[in-house]
C-alpha cells in the first residue's frame, strides 16, 4: 500500500482515538490530533550513543495524540493503552511519577522551562506501535507531545529543537541516557528514504530505497524486561569506560567510534574481557554500517542483508543484547528466500526483529517464523510488515 493510501486507514484510526477523547474528557470543542511514527534501525546497532553513523526508517505505525485545552493551568495526561491518569499545574516543576506519562510530562516541562507556563491542555494518548518492542515507542510519545504542544501553545519552534525537547525528556526526566538517534528518526523522516544520521556531529542524509526493491518486516518476540532499561544504560557505562581507556591510545579520539581497530587489538590484554568485547561490537558495527550504506547506495540487498545477520551475531555474542527469542525470529527468517537480513532492533533485551526482504518473499514468512517459534516457545509470535513513513503531523479529521 502506498503511503497516500495509507492515510484514510490512519484519519479513521485518529477519528476513533478523538471520540475516546470525548467518551473521556467529556464534550466540548473537537479535540486536535497529532501522529508521530516509530522507526525501525537497521545499521548502526549502539552506535549513536557512541557517536557512530545510524540508519534508521521511520514506519507507519506510531503515537496518536488528541489534545484540548483547557481554560485553567493544568495538564490532565491519559492513555488508551497505558493504565493511570496523570494532572499537574503547569506553574510547578513536575516530579517525576515513575509511570508512562514521565514521557510526555518530561516535554511538557522542558517546553515550558523554555517559554514560561502556558495554558493547561487535557491530552489522550494511544497508537498502534508496540510499547518497550525496540520500536521506539518513547521517542515516539516524547516527539509527538513537543510537536503537539508546539502548536496547540504557538511556540513556532523549529523541528531540532522539539527532538531536542524530546531527547532531554528522556535523558534527564525519565532517566535513560539514549542517543540521538531515536527522535531525530522521527523528527526528520521522510517517506520512501533511510535517515543517515552521523551522531558524532548530528549530521544527516536521507537515503533512498525503492519499496519495489525493499519490504521492511517486524517480528516480536513479545517479551518486554523491566530490567531493559537498567540494562541499557550499563551498555552506555560501559563503553564509556572503555572509551576512557583506549583514549589515552588514540589521543585524537573524541569517542569511541573513532578510536581505531588496530588500537582495540594492541589493547586488548590490558581490558577486561567484559570491555573488550563491547568495543569490538562497535568498532566492528561503525565499519559494518559504513559498508551497508555503500551496499544500499550500489543496489547490492544481498550484501546489506549479509552485513544485518552479522550485526545480529555481533549484538548476540560481544554485546549481549539478545535473546533466544530474538535468536530464533532470526534464524528462522532467515532460511526463507528473498529476506535479505534480519537483526534485533532498538535496544535488544527483548522487542522485536527487523526484516528486510524482498516484496515477493512476504508470502509465507509470517507462517514460516510463527511455526518455527512455536515450537520452541510454545506461542505465536506477530509478524507484520511496515511502510516507511514522514515526520510527525497534525491529522485534519
Ligand atoms: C535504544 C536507544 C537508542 C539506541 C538504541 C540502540 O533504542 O533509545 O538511542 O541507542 O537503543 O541502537
Amino acid at each position: 500500500m502506498s503511503l497516500a493510501a495509507e492515510q484514510p486507514v490512519l484519519r479513521e484510526l485518529l477519528r476513533a482515538h478523538a471520540a475516546d477523547f470525548a467518551e473521556r474528557f467529556g464534550p466540548g470543542p473537537r479535540p486536535r490530533v497529532f501522529f508521530a511514527p516509530g522507526r525501525v534501525n537497521l545499521a548502526g546497532a549502539h552506535l549513536d550513543y557512541n557517536g557512530g553513523p545510524v540508519l534508521p526508517m521511520a514506519i507507519d505505525r506510531g503515537t496518536f495524540v488528541a489534545l484540548r485545552p483547557r481554560a485553567d493551568r493544568r495538564l490532565t495526561l491519559a492513555s488508551t493503552v497505558e493504565s493511570g491518569d496523570c494532572e499537574v499545574d503547569l506553574r510547578r516543576s513536575p516530579s517525576r511519577t515513575g509511570t508512562w506519562a514521565d514521557y510526555p510530562l518530561g516535554v511538557a516541562a522542558e517546553l515550558v522551562r523554555a517559554s514560561g507556563p502556558q495554558c493547561g491542555a487535557d491530552l489522550l494518548y494511544g497508537g498502534n506501535l508496540p510499547i518497550g518492542g525496540g520500536l521506539s515507542s518513547s521517542a515516539s510519545i516524547c516527539v509527538a507531545t513537543a510537536f503537539a504542544l508546539d502548536r496547540v501553545w504557538e511556540l513556532g519552534r523549529e523541528t531540532l529543537d522539539l527532538v531536542h525537547a524530546a531527547l532531554r525528556a528522556e535523558r534527564e526526566f525519565v532517566g535513560v541516557q539514549c542517543g540521538i538517534m531515536d527522535p531525530y528518526a522521527i523528527g526528520f523522516a521522510r517517506p520512501g528514504h533511510l535517515l543517515w544520521l552521523d551522531c558524532k556531529d548530528a549530521s544527516y542524509a536521507h537515503l533512498p530505497v525503492d519499496p519495489a526493491a525493499l519490504c521492511i518486516g517486524v517480528a516480536d518476540s513479545g517479551v518486554r524486561r523491566d530490567l531493559a532499561r537498567g540494562d541499557f544504560n550499563a551498555r552506555v557505562e560501559q563503553c564509556a569506560a572503555v572509551f576512557a581507556r583506549l583514549k589515552s591510545l588514540a589521543p585524537q579520539a573524541q569517542c569511541l567510534r573513532d578510536v581505531p581497530a588496530a588500537v582495540l587489538n594492541d589493547a586488548r590484554a590490558q581490558l577486561d574481557a567484559l570491555h573488550a568485547r563491547r568495543a569490538r561490537h562497535v568498532l566492528s558495527e561503525v565499519e559494518r554500517t559504513f559498508a551497508m550504506r555503500a551496499a544500499l547506495e550500489a543496489g547490492d540487498l544481498a550484501e546489506f542483508g549479509r552485513l544485518m545477520a552479522q550485526t545480529h551475531a555481533s549484538l548476540r555474542d560481544d554485546y549481549e543484547v539478545s535473546t533466544p527469542e530474538l535468536d530464533c525470529l532470526v534464524e528462522s527468517a532467515l532460511e526463507r528466500p528473498g529476506v535479505y537480513g534480519a537483526r534485533l532492533t532498538g535496544a535488544g533485551f527483548g522487542g522485536c526483529c527487523v526484516l528486510v526482504l524482498a516484496p515477493g518473499a512476504r508470502a509465507g514468512l509470517a507462517e514460516h517464523v510463527q511455526a518455527r517459534f512455536e515450537q520452541r516457545f510454545g506461542r505465536r509470535p506477530r509478524v507484520d510488515f511496515f511502510q516507511g513513513d514522514r515526520g510527525p503531523r497534525e491529522i485534519e479529521l
